[in-house]
């Protein structure tokens, strides 16, 4: 396993967000957490990338293993910058005052080389043409697909081990979902290893290899995304069939 995590449990103050959950990523696997509103998929990938939120203590046990490695003994910083494992947020977060290649330049702020940096982007470009076009338009000019693509483009600037997402497809139609996770099939071809955190579990169990179903913070099911997605429980909670 590239990423292990075992018996996570989490809170927030008093209340306890995951009770203890256990999960792995292969290396160069799509990997889906799918849940609904408060299940903690948020807190999951918050977790693995140490990054606490500043308004609440927040209580935390069990293990998460990267390349056999403790994560817990890395800064929010060094799980960027020496483990190569990226961050696509929720809600996007790019600097709407700022272009689009000014957006990605921020995010290379950890490679000090030059020749690195042009490597990568031409790889960003690449793959989204449509980024390259518009790399001196103002992000919050983009449109809402053109924003999340953005937020990739940038999470491939770092990293490149392993890249978290947030709910990638929230917010946008269902062409330009399915185009950002075409986009994702190649990223993980080209060779990083992919966690999706999602509501949508149709099209993450489409593009997913392996999937696992997390309930207000317990991990209910597990297994081949094709199994998942023909399961009863699922299909009825997650599929609407
Ligand atoms: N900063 C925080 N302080 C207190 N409680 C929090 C905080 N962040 C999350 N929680 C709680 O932890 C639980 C899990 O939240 P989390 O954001 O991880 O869920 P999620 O699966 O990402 O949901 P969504 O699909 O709505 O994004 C929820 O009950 C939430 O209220
Ligand atoms: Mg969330």
């Amino acid at each position: 396993m590239l990423l292990c995590v075992e018996d996570l449990r989490v809170g927030y103050g008093p209340i306890e967000a995951l009770h203890g959950i256990t999960f792995g990523v292969r290396e160069g696997e799509i990997v889906t957490l799918i849940g609904a509103n408060g299940a903690g998929k948020s807190t999951t990938l918050m977790s693995i990338m140490r990054l606490p939120p500043p308004e609440a203590p927040v209580y935390h046990s069990g293990k998460m293993i990267f390349e056999g490695r403790d994560l817990t003994q890395f800064s929010p910083h060094h799980v960027v910058s020496r483990l190569g494992i990226s961050l696509v947020p929720e809600g996007r977060r790019i600097f709407g005052n700022l272009t689009v290649w000014e957006n990605l330049k921020i995010a290379a702020y950890a490679h000090e080389d030059r020749q690195e940096i042009q490597k990568k982007t031409k790889r960003i470009f690449g793959l989204f043409p449509r980024l390259e076009e518009r790399r001196h338009q103002a992000a919050d000019t983009l449109s809402g697909g053109e924003q999340q693509m953005l937020s990739v483009a940038r999470a491939m600037m770092t990293g490149g081990r392993m890249m978290l997402l947030d709910e990638p497809s929230m917010g946008l139609a269902p062409f330009l979902m399915y185009e950002l996770f075409h986009v994702l099939k190649e990223i993980n071809q080209q060779g990083t290893t992919i966690l999706l955190v999602e509501q949508n579990a149709r099209i993450a169990l489409k593009y997913a290899h392996r999937g696992y179903v997390l309930e207000t913070g317990n991990i209910l099911l597990e297994g081949d995304a094709r199994e998942l997605a023909k399961d009863e429980k699922v299909k009825k909670a997650y599929l609407g069939e």
